[in-house]
């Protein structure tokens, strides 16, 4: 081995690379593979460019050496199919040839190598070209290793962002829902109170509405009686009598008592049933507030809501088919009582939305520990402005004496004493679907 050609020590690389060498000169091959690898390179060879191009592609080096003038395929396609693959571009890649006029190296260099050397092979060139052509394929790699590192942080700064912008959304969904839970709770108890304030007014109107019906029968009786005096009265000889039966007469006209005492039922009837209705609310509204009251027993709800669906289906003859998809449910503890009139207000609700040939849907699932009711239905649907005050005490589109609007408050109030919840969701002109969630168990407290 000659002295003069060996390549200073410090030039090894810190970590070795690896290189493929293509070279079909034998000698050649074995000089360049001897001092690459004494230089502390990982050193594959190949004897032609075919073979050299599926050690390429299968060790993916760091950096080739080819000859020029190869069989099979020579040293400028090989670079080309190198240098034209995405996945080996980054390979460094020097050209080895005799031809090596400003021309050749120019033409190498521009059919895409990266380096280009001279036959017959200077050791200590060859070495330094391979150490410059490695540092910057390191640089290259540390480059690509940054931007792919780059790359990952700011996906995970992107998924970072959308978790946080997921939270944020279900910051505000919980948010308006507990806002929805504290308005409705604190309108129970105001309606409740008012109700409770109500309760005893109201009965004695209702009782002095009945009072005053027994007096005007009896005054009706007196008038009758007092007809039949004047009658009399106008018959006798007796001039006085006469003249004061034309008195009473003369008022009576003044007064129009024959509407006045045909109005006075009217009135009367009216009044009670204005009071009736009165009453319906005041008791709804006070039941509500004594939900809790209540024991809980163990219930299949599937016959609730068919045993409400029977209460009300005198509203949906020749009006609207039920289809019914009643799944298999556990019991679960609740008051069915309040339950079934939860079902009956949302089936009484559907019904008074379809006009005639509508369809009411109820489906009943269970899902591990809540069971689900839907009930749907082709109506009129809800307009998007009013969807938010439907659970709302009072509110309602209905005509007065056709909804009172505490129906869905109501059902409302009754589910939340279940633990559960109840949505509303509807399309005007297409309909309505209210699903009512309740857990099948109440749990402590
Ligand atoms: N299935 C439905 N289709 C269309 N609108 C509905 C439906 N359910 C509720 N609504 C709307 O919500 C309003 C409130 O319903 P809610 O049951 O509380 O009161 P109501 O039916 O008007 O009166 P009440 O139930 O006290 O007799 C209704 O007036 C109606 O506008
Ligand atoms: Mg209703």
């Amino acid at each position: 081995m000659t002295g003069h050609c060996e390549p200073a020590e410090a030039e090894v690389p810190e970590a070795p690379g690896r290189l493929l060498v293509a070279e079909d000169d034998e000698p050649t091959r074995m000089l360049l593979v001897t001092v690459l690898s004494r230089a502390g390179y990982d050193v594959l060879e190949a004897e032609d460019g075919r073979e050299a191009l599926a050690l390429i592609r299968k060790h993916k080096p760091d950096l080739v050496i080819s000859d020029r003038m190869m069989p099979e395929m020579d040293g400028d396609e090989l670079c080309q199919v190198v240098k034209g693959d995405r996945s080996l571009r980054p390979i460094f890649f020097i050209m080895l040839s005799v031809k090596a006029s400003t021309g050749d190296r120019t033409a190498g260099l521009d059919k895409g190598a990266d380096g280009y050397l001279a036959k017959p092979i200077d050791r200590m060139e060859l070495v330094a070209h391979v150490n410059a052509g490695m540092r910057i394929v390191s640089l290259e790699q540390e480059l690509a290793r940054q931007i792919e590192e780059e790359r990952r942080l700011r996906k995970a700064l992107q998924e970072e962002q959308r978790q946080l912008r997921e939270t944020l959304d279900e910051l505000h969904q919980t948010q308006a829902h507990l806002i929805q839970s504290e308005k409705m709770a604190s309108l129970g108890t105001l309606a409740a109170g008012v109700a409770h304030e109500m309760n005893n007014p109201i009965s004695f109107v209702a009782s002095n509405l009945n009072t005053l019906g027994e007096y005007v029968e009896d005054m009706m009786a007196l008038l009758r009686a007092h007809e039949r005096l004047l009658a009399h009265a106008r018959t006798t000889d007796d001039d006085e009598a006469a003249r004061l039966a034309g008195e009473i007469e003369a008022v009576e006209r003044q007064m129009d008592l024959s509407f006045l005492l045909d109005d006075l039922g009217t009135l009367l009837a009216e009044s009670r049933d204005g009071i009736e209705r009165v009453k319906r609310i005041v008791s709804d509204l006070r039941n509500l507030a004594h939900a809790d009251d209540e024991e809980f027993t163990p219930a299949d709800l599937n016959d609730y809501i068919k045993s409400a669906l029977n209460m009300i289906s005198g509203q949906l003859e020749n009006k609207a088919a039920v289809r019914q998809a009643y799944g298999d449910l556990p019991q679960i503890e609740c008051c069915p009582g309040r339950l079934a009139q939860v079902f009956m207000n949302i089936l009484l609700n559907a019904a008074q939305a379809i006009d005639r040939d509508g369809e009411i849907t109820i489906e009943t699932t269970c899902d591990t520990d809540v069971v689900r009711v839907r009930i749907g239905d082709n109506g009129t649907g809800i307009r998007s402005e009013d969807l938010p005050k439907v659970f709302d005490p009072f509110f309602t589109t209905k005509e007065v004496g056709q909804g009172t609007g505490l129906g869905l408050f109501i059902s409302h109030g009754i589910v939340a004493k279940h633990r559960g919840e109840i949505s509303v969701e509807s399309e005007a002109g297409r309909g309505t679907t209210v699903t009512v969630t309740l857990p099948v168990k109440q749990g402590q407290s």
